[in-house]
């Protein structure tokens, strides 16, 4: 892990030839000891090159959901194969949605991928470094999952997230504390699609088009039967008259520390 950061820095600036694990080696994992390194970013010398400046990217909408249907569809633990995939079954359907991105998964050939989801005008959220029960760790430890991704994401995309997802849900008030310090809504969700446990796109078109007005999705763009369901889930959302909008569209400026599942 150690090795994949700073050569991820370096990338950045020079193309380090030391090969980063490859994403289907990857994978989040929640039994791996915390990295004892910070993020890339603070490497002396190793100085990435700017990133796109967020103002250049789509601002969130200033759209009304009080007077609009509209679906917030969230992806979790990716960037993943299938990411780059996934963003151009979006564009098809003018649809914007939320990357709750885990830091350990973001490899070097990521960055193009990342920096499009900001481009499309989707969000990017934090979840966390390798997809830790945040509840069961220490002060130090909860702090670190959670500053390294957004420090790397910060790094690759020039954009500073607003959005905290607690793997598996897991919060507490110790949770929500860090997560105001650090100026992190954390959100959840309304509508879990169980993906990751019923792999059968059919299951996942029924349970996330089952989605009320107001409501955040969960779903997780690594699995290909989840993709699979993509097309299908935005045409019968389409068909409702949904808007598609990200968590912060969805409720406005996201207060650090609060908990989001919907409107
Ligand atoms: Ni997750």
């Amino acid at each position: 892990m150690r090795v994949g950061l700073t050569c991820l820095a370096l990338l950045l600036v020079s193309g380090c030839g030391v090969l980063l694990p490859s994403r289907q080696a990857a994978g989040p994992s929640p039994a791996a000891t915390p990295g004892p390194t910070g993020p890339a970013g603070e490497r002396p010398g190793a100085r990435p090159s700017p990133a796109p400046s967020p103002r250049s990217t789509p601002q969130p909408r200033p759209i009304s959901c009080a007077h609009t249907k509209c679906v917030a569809l969230t992806f979790d633990d990716g960037p993943g194969n299938y990411t780059s995939h996934v963003l151009d079954v979006l564009a098809k359907h003018h649809a914007r949605a939320t990357f709750f991105l885990v830091g350990e998964m973001i490899h070097k050939e990521d960055g193009p991928v990342l920096r499009r989801m900001v481009a499309d005008g989707h969000e990017l959220g934090n979840h966390t470094w390798d997809h830790r029960d945040l509840t069961a760790l220490s002060d130090a430890a909860l702090n670190h999952e959670i500053v390294r991704t957004e420090r790397l994401v910060k790094e690759v995309t020039g954009v500073r997230m607003h959005a905290l997802r607690p793997p598996y849900g897991a919060t507490d008030r110790r949770v929500a504390d860090e997560a105001r310090r650090l100026g992190l809504g954390q959100v959840l969700w309304a509508v879990d699609t169980l993906d990751w446990r019923d792999r059968v796109p059919k299951l996942v078109v029924r349970r996330s088009t089952a989605a009320k007005p107001g409501q955040i999705v969960l779903m997780h763009d690594i699995h290909k039967t989840t993709v699979e369901a993509l097309p299908r889930l935005l045409s019968v959302f389409d068909k409702k008259g949904f808007t598609y909008v990200t968590v912060s569209e969805l409720f406005g400026d996201l207060k650090p520390g609060k908990r989001y599942s919907n409107r």
